[in-house]
This record gives structure tokens, C-alpha cells and sequence, in this order.
């Protein structure tokens, strides 16, 4: 397409300004343009033959004049009369357009000559024949004479007839073209209109079409010509093209349509994300907040879900954790690995029950629960560990709670049906010794009756060992008196003489106490151990039974220092007391660095007559009498923390609120 702009600014081009033309022009510029032609063609060929005839005519009649004065010559020539032949030449002055005349004798010399305008030269002498210059036709022919030639004669005549005629040709011609220019016109003009009307119609609807996108328009058909046939296949093309569009139409509807179906989808998709990833964090929050430490573990043993718990117990994050081997991140599982496998082959739920780990700084004691996890996208196991240490130990403390109850129970009650005879016995060995003595009267008095000196029996019974028999039932009468007594505390008693205590003050008692003791019986220096002190602040005074609470000080107190007599870990024998506040209680720990307690001894210290040492050394009953005080009397507990070579730390709470 050219531009408009090139077109203006480049020079007139006929191409252009015919390309840029309407068709009416065109057409009409044609039907002249062919008119012209064709006049003018005829007419240059009417010319080029009229133009021949007539200097065919030309020639005929000067050869004819030539010939005919030549014959009239004949004499002259003959009687050499040069004046009669110039005569005769004069003779064509009634020629209007001949204007040279010359006869040549036998010997080619001027004869006789004749000019219409004097004082021109002969020309020359050529041969038969004629020729045409521009303004002029010269005719020679030979004068004969019984056929043999007497001279020659020229004739010369000038073509103004000739050029007048032409002249008027070319007018005539000009006006004729005119006349055909006009008629032409004139005609072009009408009959165009039959061959542009259908293509301007059909260009006028081919625009209104581009305009207004209206594919439905047809252009209307005339005739059955090439345009005809162009309307047919323009109409043709217009449907082929409205089917397009319609179709077009319903695929951009249908693509709309398609289109707000995917908007609704992706909006679909997005809120269900949403849901997916509230609901994903909320599980993680659920998972994040049990106690119990959730691990989720592939076929391959590799990490794919890691709580908060996991994180707590191990110290790995759970972006540290996550495909990673679980026995790297989670050592404790190190035995757990094989029945990993077992819970992922066997469809079947694994447990290890009461596993002692060692994470971190203090042991705790955990269940492993293995589940095995199999879907049709996933194949692992999840593995659970809870944390039971306290459940463990509350279950031990019940245990042991419930059968010191029934154990004391018991006790208690064969102490007090002891208790009678044990007095008898008491009472019966020193009724002996009151009645063999010589400074009772009553005594002197029976013996002179019967006839027995008191003296000779003492010394009997001296000499016989009676005494020292006698000294020991009374010996042993105390100790089982002692133990009897012990063994009544395991009654509870009433709690009449109960009072708030400052706790530090009864430990500080009994350390004087245990160092006394201990003074005395030089098994033992107590001095020798370090007593620590380390009393928290603001420690309520608990509300107890004073004398009881320093006998289970003394108690703690009597053992440790025994247990130190043989061994201890550090520098130097020592105790620490410590007091702390908790929340509704105050926690006193008496801990020592001496040998510690094995667990299975451990577990048995608190049984009455439960002892490690040897006969008459201990009677078993320290323990297990606090044990009694401290929780059956004070509604508190005791408990004891030890590893062997560790020393032992023996563990005490009691209730503020004395409710
Ligand atoms: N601090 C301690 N260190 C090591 N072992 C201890 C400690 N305290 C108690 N025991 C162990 O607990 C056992 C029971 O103690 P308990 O006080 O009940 O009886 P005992 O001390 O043997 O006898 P008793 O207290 O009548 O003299 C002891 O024999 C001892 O083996
Ligand atoms: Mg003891």
C-alpha cells in the first residue's frame, strides 16, 4: 500500500496519480485515451496513402507533359530550331506549378529552356526518371524520334498543391479528433457506470463491512461477468467469513465463559489452600502442643515430622531434623531402629515400655510407641515417646505408700500387743533384783522367816551370773521397748501438740543432737563432716510435731554420717541442707557425698526392719519410721535420689496448709 505521505512528498508520477484515480476517471480516461489512437492512427494511414496517390498522380502527369513536349520538340530538334522549342516550353506557363522547363539535344547541350521566375540557374542533366526533393519534383525523359533518342527534356514542378492539401488534412484532422474527443467523452461518461457501478458498490460495501465488522452484508449481482463472479466470491468469502466470526463469537463466549470457570476454580483452589494451610498449621499446633514427642519416620528411617516436644527433649530443630536419619537426631531410638522395621513389615504396633534415656543432663525414663504408618502414598512409622518419669515415680511412691501402710499397720499393732508382755518381762526382772536385795525390810524379814541369809543368795547369784542374766533381760527388755515404741509410730497419732516450726531451726537441733550422739558412742566423728547450709529465702514456718520432725532429721542425719563413715566422693565428708519455698510447700533435701544406694537397695530402704548393717548395728527402722511422720503425720512426702559412688539425697515435702 503506498502511504499518503510518501505520495506527497515525491514529484507527480503517472502511476501514482493513475493508482490514486477513481475507476469512473479511469474508465473514461481509457475510452478517450483508445479514441484518440484510433482516430489518429486512421488517420496518419489515410495521409501516408493519400500522400502517395497523390505524388503518383504528380509524377504521371509531369511524364505526361515531358513526353508531350518532348514529342513537340521532336522538330525543332531535328531543324535545330532552338526558338520553336522555346516556344513550345513557354507553353506550360499555364502550368500554375511547374516552374522549370529544359531541353537538352543529342549532344546534351541546352536546347531551349524555360523559368517562370527568370534568373535561375539550368540545373544539370540526370537521367530518366523522377525524383522528389522537399519542394520539388523533377521528371527527365528522353525526346525520341523513331525510337531512338534525339535529346532530353526536364521538367520541374514544385508540390504547393501537395503541401496546401495536406495542410488542409491536418485541420481537418484536429477538428475530427475533437469532435471524436467530445463524442468519446461524452460516451465514456455514460457506459462507464456499467462496469464500475457493481465494483464501486461493491468497494462501498467492502468498506461498510471493514467499518461496522458487519459480516451479514452481500453485495447484489448483475450480471454474469467477472464482476459477477467477484460478487459471488466476495459474497462467498463474506459468509465463509461471518461463519468465522460466529464462531469466533461463540469460542471467545465460550473461552469467557472458561475463563471465569478457572477464576472461580483458582479462587476455589486458593480458599481451599487456605483451609489446607490453616488446617496444616493447626495440626502442627495440635502436634506442637502434646506432651509427647511425635516423630514421623519414612521407610528409609529418614525424619518427615518432628514436634515441638521432639525439639525440647533433643535440642534439634525440626529444620535441622527433617530428612535426616532418626537415629542421628534422636540417639535414644538407636535400639528402637530395628523395630522400626518390625512395625513397617508387620503392620503391626511395636512398644518399649519403661526406657531408660540419658539426654541431656538428668535420666528420664520414656515409653517408645512405634506405629506403623502405611497408606497408598506413604510407607513409615510414626513413633511416640512419652515422657513417664514422674508417672514412674508416682506409681513407685504408691506402691510404696500403699505397702508401708499395710506393712505399719501391722507393725503397729503387734507393737501393741507386745508392749504388755515385754512390761511383764521388764517389770518381772526388776522385781528379782528389788527382792534378792538385802535393803528392802520386807525382804530381810521373809528370809529370817524361812531361814535363808540374803547375803549367802547374792553371793550365790553373784558367783552364778544371776546378776549380769538379769542385767541383760532388762538391756534387752529396753532395746525391744525402743524398737516397740518405734514401731508405734507407724499408728498414726493424734496431732494435738502441733505447731508452726521454723524449719531451719529443727535441722539446726538436730545436727547438735547427731553430733552428740555420735560424741558419745566415738564411732564417728560428726565434726569431722562439713555441714552445709543452704536455706533458701522466705521459708514459711510448716506447721508439725516439733519432736517428731527433729527424730526424722536425726534419722537422715544418723545415716548419712554412717554412710560417710566409709566412703565419700570430693575433698571431705559433707552434708548439705537445703530448704527451698515451694508453692504450697517447703522441700528440704538432705544430701550427702558418701557411697550412695544401688537401686535394689534403694528401693527397700523405706521397709521397717530393712537394713544393711549388721545385727545389733541398725535395727532397720530409721527410714521407715520417718517415712511415717513425714507422710502418714504430715500428710508429706519422702523420697530418696541416688546413683551408686554418687551419695545420696534423701527428699522431703511438707504441706504449708496444715489442711
Ligand atoms: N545416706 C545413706 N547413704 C547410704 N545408704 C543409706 C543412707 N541412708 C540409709 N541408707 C541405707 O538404708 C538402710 C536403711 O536405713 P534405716 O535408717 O532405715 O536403717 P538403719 O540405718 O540401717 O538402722 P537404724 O536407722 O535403725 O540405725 C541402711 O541400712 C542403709 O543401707
Ligand atoms: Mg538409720
Amino acid at each position: 500500500m503506498r502511504t499518503l505521505v510518501g505520495n506527497s512528498k515525491s514529484p507527480f508520477r503517472m502511476e501514482n496519480w493513475l493508482a490514486d484515480t477513481s475507476l469512473q476517471r479511469k474508465i473514461t480516461l481509457l475510452v478517450v485515451l483508445v479514441t484518440l489512437i484510433a482516430v489518429s492512427l486512421t488517420y496518419v494511414a489515410f495521409m501516408v496513402y493519400d500522400s502517395r496517390v497523390a505524388k503518383g498522380q504528380l509524377v504521371t502527369r509531369a511524364t505526361t507533359l515531358a513526353e508531350l513536349i518532348g514529342d513537340n520538340c521532336v522538330a525543332s530538334l531535328s531543324f535545330l530550331d532552338p526558338e520553336d522549342a522555346t516556344r513550345t516550353l513557354n507553353s506550360l506557363d499555364a502550368e500554375k506549378d511547374i516552374e522549370e522547363a529544359v531541353l537538352w539535344d543529342a549532344r546534351d547541350v541546352v536546347f531551349a529552356a524555360y523559368q517562370r521566375q527568370l534568373g535561375g540557374r539550368v540545373p544539370p542533366l540526370t537521367s530518366d526518371g523522377h525524383a522528389f526533393t522537399e519542394r520539388h519534383l523533377t521528371v527527365t525523359r528522353a525526346v525520341l524520334m523513331n525510337g531512338e533518342a534525339v535529346g532530353h527534356i526536364l521538367i520541374r514542378t514544385n508540390l504547393n498543391q501537395l503541401a496546401s492539401r495536406q495542410r488542409q488534412y491536418v485541420t481537418t484532422a484536429l477538428l475530427l479528433l475533437l469532435v471524436a474527443l467530445v463524442i468519446a467523452t461524452a460516451l465514456a461518461a455514460k457506459y462507464q457506470v456499467i462496469i464500475s457501478k457493481p465494483i464501486v458498490s461493491l468497494a462501498d460495501l467492502a468498506r461498510r463491512v471493514s467499518d461496522k465488522k458487519d459480516y451479514s452484508l452481500r453485495a447484489e449481482k448483475r450480471g454474469k461477468d467477472e464482476v459477477g463472479y467477484l460478487i459471488d466470491s466476495f459474497n462467498a468469502m463474506l459468509s465463509e467469513i461471518q461463519r468465522r466470526d460466529t464462531d469466533l463469537v461463540g469460542a471467545q463466549t465460550a473461552l469467557k465463559e472458561r475463563a471465569f470457570e478457572l477464576q472461580q476454580e483458582l479462587v476455589e483452589r486458593q480458599r481451599a489452600e487456605l483451609v489446607a494451610a490453616t488446617m496444616k498449621s493447626y495440626l502442627q499446633n495440635v502436634i506442637d502442643s502434646m506432651p509427647s514427642a511425635l516423630i514421623a519416620v519414612n521407610s528409609a528411617e529418614c525424619v518427615t515430622q518432628w514436634n515441638l516436644q521432639a525439639e525440647r527433649i533433643t535440642g534439634v530443630t525440626r529444620n535441622q531434623a527433617l530428612e535426616r536419619p532418626v537415629n542421628e537426631v534422636f540417639p535414644m531410638l538407636e535400639n528402637a531402629a530395628a523395630l522400626i522395621q518390625t512395625a513397617i513389615v508387620t503392620n503391626e504396633v511395636q512398644k518399649l515400655e519403661r526406657v531408660r534415656t540419658n539426654l541431656g543432663d538428668d535420666a528420664r525414663v520414656r515409653d517408645i510407641i512405634i506405629y506403623p504408618l502405611i497408606t497408598a502414598t506413604v510407607q513409615g512409622a510414626v513413633i511416640r515417646v512419652d515422657d513417664v518419669t514422674d508417672r514412674t515415680r508416682m506409681e513407685e511412691l504408691m506402691t510404696q505408700t500403699e505397702k508401708m501402710m499395710s506393712v505399719g499397720g501391722l507393725a503397729a499393732g503387734m507393737a501393741h500387743e507386745i508392749n504388755n508382755p515385754l512390761g511383764i518381762i521388764l517389770q518381772s526382772a526388776q522385781n528379782i533384783k528389788r527382792r534378792v536385795s538385802s535393803d528392802v525390810p520386807k525382804n530381810l524379814e521373809v528370809a529370817q522367816r524361812i531361814n535363808v541369809s540374803l547375803d549367802e543368795l547374792a553371793g550365790y547369784m553373784r558367783e552364778r551370773g544371776i546378776f549380769e542374766f538379769l542385767q541383760d533381760i532388762d538391756e534387752a527388755g529396753k532395746r525391744a521397748a525402743i524398737i516397740v515404741s518405734n514401731m508405734l509410730n507407724f499408728s498414726r497419732k493424734s496431732d494435738s501438740d502441733r505447731s508452726s516450726t521454723k524449719i531451719e531451726d529443727l535441722l539446726d537441733t538436730a545436727v547438735q543432737l547427731a553430733a552428740n550422739d555420735y560424741d558419745l558412742k566415738k564411732k564417728f566423728d560428726f565434726r569431722r563432716i562439713r555441714i552445709e547450709r543452704d536455706y533458701g529465702p522466705d521459708i514459711p514456718p510448716v506447721p508439725c510435731i516439733t519432736t517428731k520432725l527433729e527424730q526424722v532429721f536425726l534419722n537422715l542425719l544418723k545415716n548419712a554420717a554412717h554412710a560417710l563413715a566409709d566412703f565419700h566422693t570430693g575433698d571431705q565428708p559433707q552434708i548439705v541442707l537445703r530448704t527451698r519455698a515451694l508453692k504450697r510447700d517447703v522441700r528440704i533435701e538432705i544430701e550427702d557425698n558418701g557411697p550412695g544406694i544401688p537401686a535394689e537397695i534403694r528401693r527397700r530402704v523405706f521397709e521397717p526392719f530393712f537394713t544393711t548393717k549388721e545385727v545389733g548395728t541398725g535395727t532397720g527402722l530409721g527410714l521407715s519410721v520417718s517415712y511415717f511422720i513425714i507422710v502418714d503425720n504430715h500428710r508429706g512426702t519422702l523420697e530418696v535420689e541416688s546413683e551408686p559412688e554418687q551419695g545420696a539425697k534423701f527428699i522431703i515435702t511438707l504441706p504449708v496448709d496444715s489442711e
